[in-house]
């Protein structure tokens, strides 16, 4: 694994971000003038996957009708999900009170300063614990909210899903290494606004970003491949031997697919069962001589949840004399004047394949 630099004490991260906040920031929230640590748990718990300019109106009359820990503790919490409703993620609003009601019951109704105390509540993680100190206390914690792990992955180049407990520790160090020592509650503000305004997801504004010079990311051209992305799951395979039948019309046999499942209702190949023998199984079960076979090229289709490896077998086919195809076992198919069926794509492209060796008796 690539190791980020941790050398940075002396990197002008912080100085740069906070020069910016004083210019690009935003400086009158209704949070940043309330000197309660109840009010800003209160907008930071909404802040988490809600946009400021949504918070804003919820924060208010969220903060008139519950204007403390007590009279949320003491609040039906209907009432609570109430003011909650359109802000979404309710589990937050109900964690909110339940936190009131500890806070109530186990802290004198006295909001908790202590970090310790505030990870044990409902709802707040170590981001979000230091974020309510710092900026209710000034005292120095730090903070690693999506947007500041976007910035960080950027800036130092780290690789790797920041999802991965490997990865976090190595951001969580790198954002201890670059908080700075005063100003922690502006500092704070800063590199969450400059996330969520400069350093975005899909549009960074690199050219008149004050990080520029010193970002990894940015040099390397690569800004918007960082953070790296969860991983997709390795999905399984699964194998198909699928037959295509011709005859001498040169028409391709189709079985309808059950209604559920995989290509659900759509005409298909006939799939040679586990461990059958193709001319034994052409003959017994669909009443058909095998004449000529040519292996085609496995494909892979992809789903949802697997691959399916396609081997299919081209089959010249005569009828055998005297066992007649049981009914509903297919029907042929003129696929130079095909008739209105839904085809899987992968069946139409195989069909559309069938060697000339197979179709050459074609009369
Ligand atoms: N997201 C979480 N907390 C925030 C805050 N205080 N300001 C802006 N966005 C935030
Ligand atoms: Fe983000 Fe671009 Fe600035 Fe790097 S240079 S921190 S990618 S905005």
């Amino acid at each position: 694994m690539k190791t980020a630099c941790l050398e940075v004490a002396n990197t002008p991260f912080s100085p740069a971000i906070l020069a910016w906040y004083d210019q690009h920031g935003r400086k009158s929230l209704p949070w940043h003038h309330s000197v309660s640590a109840y009010g800003v748990w209160v907008s930071e718990i909404m802040l988490q996957q809600t946009q400021v300019a949504t918070v804003i109106p919820y924060y208010q009359r969220f903060m008139a009708q519950f204007p403390d820990v007590e009279s949320l503790a003491n609040a039906e919490l209907d009432a609570v999900l109430h003011q909650w409703s359109g802000l979404g993620y309710y589990a937050r609003g109900r964690n909110l009170h339940k936190a009131a009601q500890l806070i109530r019951d186990e802290h004198g109704g006295r909001f908790p300063t202590q970090f310790e105390a505030l990870l044990k509540l409902p709802g707040i993680g170590r981001s979000t614990a230091g974020a309510i100190l710092a900026f209710s206390t000034g005292t120095r914690h730090v903070i690693l909210d999506g947007n500041v792990k976007r910035v960080l992955c950027r800036y130092h180049a780290v690789d790797g899903w920041p999802g991965r407990a490997a990865v976090a520790k190595q951001l969580w160090q790198l954002a201890d290494q670059h908080t700075p020592q005063t100003r922690i509650a502006e500092y704070t503000q800063a590199i969450m606004d400059f996330g969520a305004s400069c350093c975005t997801r899909h549009n960074p504004c690199c050219e008149s970003c004050p990080l520029q010079s010193q970002c990894v990311a940015h040099q390397q051209g690569r800004a918007v491949q960082y953070p790296t992305s969860k991983p997709r799951k390795k999905l399984p395979v699964r194998a198909a031997d699928l037959l295509v039948l011709v005859n001498k019309q040169g028409e391709v046999l189709l079985q309808q697919r059950p209604a559920t499942g995989i290509w659900g209702g759509l005409w298909s190949l006939p799939e040679l069962p586990e461990g059958a023998l193709i001319s034994d199984w052409c003959h017994h079960r669909l009443g058909y001589q095998v004449e000529q076979m040519v292996v085609g090229n496995v494909v892979r289709h992809t789903f949802s949840h697997f691959h399916l490896d396609i081997s299919p077998f081209y089959l010249r086919v005569a009828a055998v004399a005297n066992v007649v195809m049981e009914s509903g076992l297919g029907v042929w198919y003129n696929s130079q004047n095909p008739d209105q069926r839904g085809l899987a794509a992968p069946i139409q492209r195989l069909i559309k394949q069938i060697p000339p060796q197979i179709k050459e008796r074609i009369l």
